[in-house]
């Protein structure tokens, strides 16, 4: 569904820091983009969601191609993007993060709000609260229940459960996990290895801004995994070969 062909972006005016990206997600399902942090998980997320113009490379969602699109065109296409630290508007209130995201342009389909507070019940007691007087867990919710509000196919989830007590990262990986039953995929970067096989369907590891392994999940996979993410530069050791 997403595929990325040799994908190289750089901030402005700084090196390339991401190198001849090529990730392939083939089925519906949650995956998992790993890596220490610096490696580049972010920056991936806002290329795939059109907030970093690739300097080569491609990006292609359902075999259409996205390269390079604005992320209002990329929203349209079906990319949403649940960012790292939330950026939720502080002094708007719950139902006017829900009341002023609405479905991408061009899209008929969209998230209900009752769909939305099915997905996240904690949100239904605090419609009237704005951003900043809710949890982490809360703000998380409503982050990821703004991107579903433009009924995304891919929904990009940048550390989702960062700065999350241990019950309420399960609450947010649950919902994330049950995404793909609504027709929704999830890549989620995640810094930790482990915690992410215990999540995801597969996991693709980022090193440096070069995509070093991916691989199905099992407990011999993260085994090999964790290995990769001790290194300091994926050249350190030879990379195995991909599944
Ligand atoms: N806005 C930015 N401007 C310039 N460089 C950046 C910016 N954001 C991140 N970087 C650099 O890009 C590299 C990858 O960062 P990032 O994508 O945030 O990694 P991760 O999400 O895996 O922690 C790092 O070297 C970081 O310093
Ligand atoms: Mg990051």
């Amino acid at each position: 569904m997403l595929h990325t062909r040799d994908l190289t972006a750089a901030y402005p005016d700084g090196p390339p820091v991401l190198h001849d990206v090529t990730l392939d997600l083939r089925h519906p399902g949650i995956h998992a983009l790993v890596g220490p942090n610096g490696a580049g998980k972010t920056t991936l997320l806002h290329t795939l969601a059109g907030h970093l113009h690739p300097t080569s490379g491609s990006i292609h969602l359902d075999g259409r191609d996205v390269t390079g699109w604005h992320p209002t065109a990329a929203a349209r296409a079906g990319i949403a993007l649940a960012p790292q630290g939330r950026r939720l508007w502080p002094s708007l209130t719950v139902v006017e993060h829900f009341a002023i995201t609405r479905p991408a342009a061009g899209r008929d389909e969209t998230w209900t709000v009752e769909e939305l507070l099915d997905t996240f019940p904690p949100l239904a007691a605090r419609m009237q609260h704005r951003a900043h007087q809710l949890s982490g867990g809360e703000q998380q919710m409503l982050t990821i229940a703004r991107a579903l509000r433009t009924a995304p196919r891919l929904l990009l989830a940048d550390e989702p459960t960062e700065g999350l007590a241990p019950i309420i990262a399960d609450q947010i990986t649950t919902v994330l996990r049950d995404l793909p039953t609504q027709g929704v995929t999830v890549l989620a970067a995640l810094p930790h290895a482990a915690a992410a096989a215990t999540v995801a369907d597969t996991l693709h590891v980022l090193a440096c801004g070069q995509l070093v392994r991916h691989t199905h999940t099992s407990a011999a996979a993260t085994d090999a995994l964790r290995r990769h993410l001790t290194l300091t530069h994926p050249g350190d050791e030879p990379a195995e070969p991909h599944q």
